[in-house]
């Protein structure tokens, strides 16, 4: 029986660091969903139209680092609230959440959307300030200059466009385990992900 963990937050919360300790602990494959978006931003600030560039999109390109530029995730966020760039990126999710190995599934709309029916969920969040000072530290370690202000600005930018767009809609669902992480360490962090997913995990097998 396949298990599908749904994580999913604004921008810079920390899904991607509890998502892999998370698939690294239960032996889960992950898929960061963001990547997705941020190849079809990536190929359209390369001139592609954004439908077609989804629907012909190849995993090999989410392993490009350029998808972690800041402009990247600004045009995802651009791309993202088209309807038809959304549907055509839902299968190759389904697929990969129906993996018999289980899998983690980290982005915006899993727990409301792609995996309604997923066995574990969590929501995880942080003050748009935490978020915006770990995201300009891990910029500022990879090289990429910018400013603690302007990070703070595309947080919030996107964040509005996430949580305002008319299709899937950045929202916790109703089952969703909420997590702030604001005040946590990631080791707390992560093991409260673990142990709200364990308890699932046990009600699935008993
Ligand atoms: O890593 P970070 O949280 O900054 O962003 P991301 O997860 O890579 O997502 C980039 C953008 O893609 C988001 O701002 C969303 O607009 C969009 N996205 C989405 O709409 N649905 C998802 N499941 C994942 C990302």
């Amino acid at each position: 029986m396949s298990f599908a963990v749904a994580i999913d937050g604004p921008a810079a919360a920390g899904k991607g660091t509890i998502s892999r300790a998370v698939a690294a602990h239960f032996g889960f494959a992950h898929l960061d969903t963001g990547l997705l978006y941020r190849a079809v931003a990536h190929a359209v600030l390369h001139g592609a139209d954004p439908v077609e560039a989804a629907r012909t999109l190849n995993a090999k390109v989410l392993e490009n680092a350029d998808l972690r530029r800041p402009d990247v995730a600004q045009a995802a966020s651009k791309v993202a609230v088209i309807a038809e760039v959304r549907a055509a990126l839902v299968d190759f999710q389904r697929a990969f959440a129906r993996r018999a190995a289980g899998a983690v599934l980290d982005g915006r709309d899993i727990g409301t959307v792609i995996c309604p029916d997923a066995g574990a969920k969590l929501y995880v969040t942080a003050s748009a300030e935490v978020r915006a000072r770990r995201r300009y530290d891990e910029l500022i370690g990879r090289g990429i200059e910018t400013a603690y202000e302007q990070v703070l600005d595309d947080v919030r930018g996107r964040d509005a466009r996430d949580m305002e767009r008319a299709e899937a809609p950045l929202r916790p669902a109703e089952d969703a385990v909420i997590i702030d992480t604001s005040e946590m360490s990631v080791e707390a962090a992560v093991a409260a992900a673990i142990a709200a997913i364990e308890a699932r995990v046990s009600v699935a097998r008993p």
